[in-house]
């Protein structure tokens, strides 16, 4: 397992960033015997990092990581997601979608987009090489309400992200405000009631790997016995 080090310029986050690859990276990457705690902290190494290139994955790569998604836990067997891989010209093609999709907000809300926005909007696919979308389209099942169906989804994407992690690309995963527009999901030929889940943006990068400041565990973790 590997990866290229790289920068979050333009994702959201409120992390410091570092100039070396974390011990974790090496540390699985040189060495195909892992403990438990190294790949534990390989894991807590994964960074989102906005700013991706070539090389992107192969179809074949793209293909084990979403062999990885879909063992994610999925109550009945649902297979509620489904995987779109946006690469080269096609790019374009979902840049006209969420062009499309920010005009029909824009005057939803009697607002104008200005043409710096517009070209943002239209933009967007180009910031990485491919784009994997992750949709939910929901089933119907008795026992398994759309909320479960949704993070179900969530688990995919996380495995997504982790195996594109373990064969040397970056990742991050984004949604915005234009994902779930009618003009997006129209794009994806997804229903009224599904979702468009997560853009997980991939590709690699040269700039150095971010560090993670550590996360306070004690508001968030309980024990009760
Ligand atoms: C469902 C979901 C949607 C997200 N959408 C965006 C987004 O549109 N833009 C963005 O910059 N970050 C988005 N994020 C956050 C990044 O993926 C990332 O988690 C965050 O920047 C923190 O960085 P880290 O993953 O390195 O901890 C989203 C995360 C989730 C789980």
């Amino acid at each position: 397992m590997s990866e290229q080090t790289g920068s979050a310029t333009d994702v959201d986050t409120d992390l410091g960033k570092g100039n070396r690859e974390s011990e974790a990276e090496n540390v699985v990457a040189t060495n195909s015997q892992v403990t438990d705690e190294q790949l534990i902290n390989w894991i807590k190494s994964r960074r989102s990092i906005g700013n991706l290139t070539i090389p992107a994955p192969t179809s074949e790569q793209i293909a084990a990581a979403v062999d990885c998604a879909v063992t994610a836990p999925d109550h009945k067997k649902l297979q509620p997601w489904r995987f779109i891989v946006t690469q080269g010209n096609a790019r374009h093609e979902l840049g006209r979608a969420l062009l499309a999709a920010a005009e029909a907000k824009a005057a939803r809300e009697g607002v104008v987009l200005s043409e710096e926005d517009q070209q943002k909007t239209y933009n967007m696919p180009l910031r990485a090489p491919v784009i994997i979308t992750v949709t939910t389209q929901m089933q119907a099942h008795e026992k398994v309400p759309h909320f479960e169906q949704l993070l179900s989804t969530g688990a995919a994407v996380q495995n997504l992200i982790l195996a594109l992690k373990a064969q040397g690309f970056s990742t991050v995963w984004r949604t915005g405000l234009l994902c779930n527009e009618p003009a997006v999901k129209a794009y994806f030929d997804i229903g009224e009631d599904d979702y468009v889940s997560a853009f997980v943006y991939t590709g690699s990068t040269h700039c150095d790997m971010p560090t993670r400041k550590p996360i306070n565990l004690e508001p968030l973790l309980r024990f009760e016995s």
